[in-house]
């Protein structure tokens, strides 16, 4: 077929793209490939075939080969004791790497599923959640329900995969990410894309965008997909970063948000391999720009130019969390009780450690701070958090006084039972919660002497021994 997307595809060798990435500019050098929103893409059967196929290779070949389901699983994590192999168990939590380093990492495991597929114009498709008509796990994943299909898992939570539980609201708000104006800030955990640290495999604080949606996906979908170690067997692991990936764009096509420009995030390298099994160690500065102008997302308009990192201008890395806003956080309310989770609910009273007083009118914040969070294995739960819930009251995510959001272990094992040696950092999950305050003081909700109650979301499927734990709470007034 003489289809104008598919032309410059047919020379796309590796040597191809290199050489055009290195001499011609990117939109002209090569047609870009389109990732689809999943149910777009499951409109035409031809393109889940190809995508079937592909997984159905990709799982048939050895562990050892670096094009294998189970080798470019293993990239991700790989459970405690296994002997590593190259690139093993490199994925990046809790750092301001956790956006570029998966971004690469579904780029390259798609250059294998294409060539895998047979369909030179194959592109990953992704999940796009944020749709209400689209939080059940897409049908191609679960039906049919058995080793016939490759996309279906058997492991999955049962509702998951029966239909019949889907993803909630509370899982997949992005309200706090998009907030947040600055992708890194060392002075506080409210920012974006992560911490400014080095690269970090499990553990430390997580940027807003991987709290939420991001580490509560992984915990709704639950089997291989809440466990670091396993998640990418799960095939709609690469759907969800797929769409994490494309948040991370739609946040950047604000005037007032831009990556850092930082070298030590620039010039972070990372290695992952091509579909020709050729380790590849390239930069995240080139994902920035000829990388990333290889491939749009379905709701980003065809560019004329390519997508390129704001590298003139002035914005520091630190955003508007420089010292001047640390200055001003005042400590309301705090315990520094160590918590454990399980299936039962826990109810936390906070000291005052200063006057409460009434929610605080805008620009100021009011934050929700849980930090040393820890688990030595997955949980088996996320956690809904309520601020000030009446004894005796058990509501839902949907209510609205009392709920602050969703707490999820993903990727925060305790030292010791990940791989890399790294430094913890406190491991901090912050909720904005200055909306639900005045919710608070309207319904005469309001404490001078505040409370928190954790409930577990799947309190059935609680680990009992998987050691899930926090080490403090805190009420700040920004
Ligand atoms: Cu490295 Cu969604 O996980």
């Amino acid at each position: 077929m003489d289809n104008p997307t598919s032309r410059n595809v047919l020379f796309g060798t590796a040597s191809a793209l290199v050489a055009n990435a290195l001499s011609v500019p990117p939109a002209r050098a090569q047609t870009q490939y389109v990732r689809q929103s999943i149910a777009e893409f499951s409109k035409d059967p031809a393109k889940v075939e190809g995508f079937r196929a592909g997984v159905r290779a990709m799982k048939s070949r050895g562990a050892w080969n670096a094009t294998s389901w189970a080798y470019q699983a293993n990239m991700h994590g790989v459970p405690p004791g296994t002997t590593l192999r190259p690139g093993w168990a490199t994925c990046d939590h809790g750092t301001w790497f956790f956006l570029p380093w998966h971004r690469m990492y579904v780029y390259w495991l798609e250059q294998i599923l294409r060539q895998a597929s047979g369909d030179p114009n194959f592109a990953l498709p992704y999940w796009n959640y944020a749709d209400p008509a689209q939080r059940l796990l897409p049908p191609i994943f679960r039906q049919p329900a058995d080793s016939s299909n490759p996309l279906y898992e058997a492991n999955r939570r049962s509702g998951i995969n029966s239909g019949t539980r889907g993803l909630a609201f509370a899982d997949v708000d992005v309200r706090t990410a998009f907030a947040q104006d600055a992708f890194s800030s060392t002075s506080s955990p409210y920012a974006f894309g992560g911490y400014p640290r080095a690269p970090s495999h499990a553990s430390g604080t997580h940027g807003a965008l991987e709290s939420s949606p991001h580490d509560n996906v992984h915990d709704a979908i639950g089997g291989y997909m809440h466990d670091i170690n396993k998640a990418a067997r799960d095939p709609i692991f690469w759907l969800h970063h797929a769409n994490v990936d494309r948040l991370w764009n739609k946040w950047l096509s604000s005037r007032t948000h831009s990556n850092p420009t930082a070298s030590n995030w620039l010039d972070q390298r990372f290695t992952f391999f091509d579909a020709q099994r050729t380790a590849v160690t390239e930069s995240v500065r080139q994902f920035m720009s000829t990388r990333a102008s290889e491939y749009r997302y379905d709701t980003e308009p065809a560019p004329t130019m390519s997508m390129t990192v704001a590298e003139s201008s002035d914005l520091s890395i630190m955003g508007d969390g420089g010292s001047g806003a640390m200055a001003t956080q005042v400590t309301l309310a705090r315990s520094n009780r160590l918590v454990e989770l399980g299936a039962r609910p826990v109810s936390i009273p906070l000291a005052p450690t200063a006057p409460m007083g009434e929610p605080p009118e805008a620009p100021r914040q009011l934050f929700l701070t849980i930090s040393k969070i820890h688990s030595k294995t997955p949980p088996g739960s996320s956690f809904d958090v309520y601020l000030n819930l009446p004894a005796g009251t058990k509501p839902g995510p949907d209510e609205e006084v009392y709920f602050v959001g969703r707490l999820s272990f993903f990727a925060r094992m305790a030292q010791g039972d990940s791989h890399a040696a790294h430094d913890e950092g406190p491991s901090i999950r912050a909720f904005d919660i200055t909306a639900l305050a005045r919710r608070q003081a309207d319904a005469g909700a309001w404490r001078q002497a505040p409370a928190i109650t954790i409930v577990a979301v799947y309190p059935e499927d609680i680990v009992e021994g998987a050691g899930a734990r926090l080490g403090g709470i805190e009420i700040t007034r920004r």
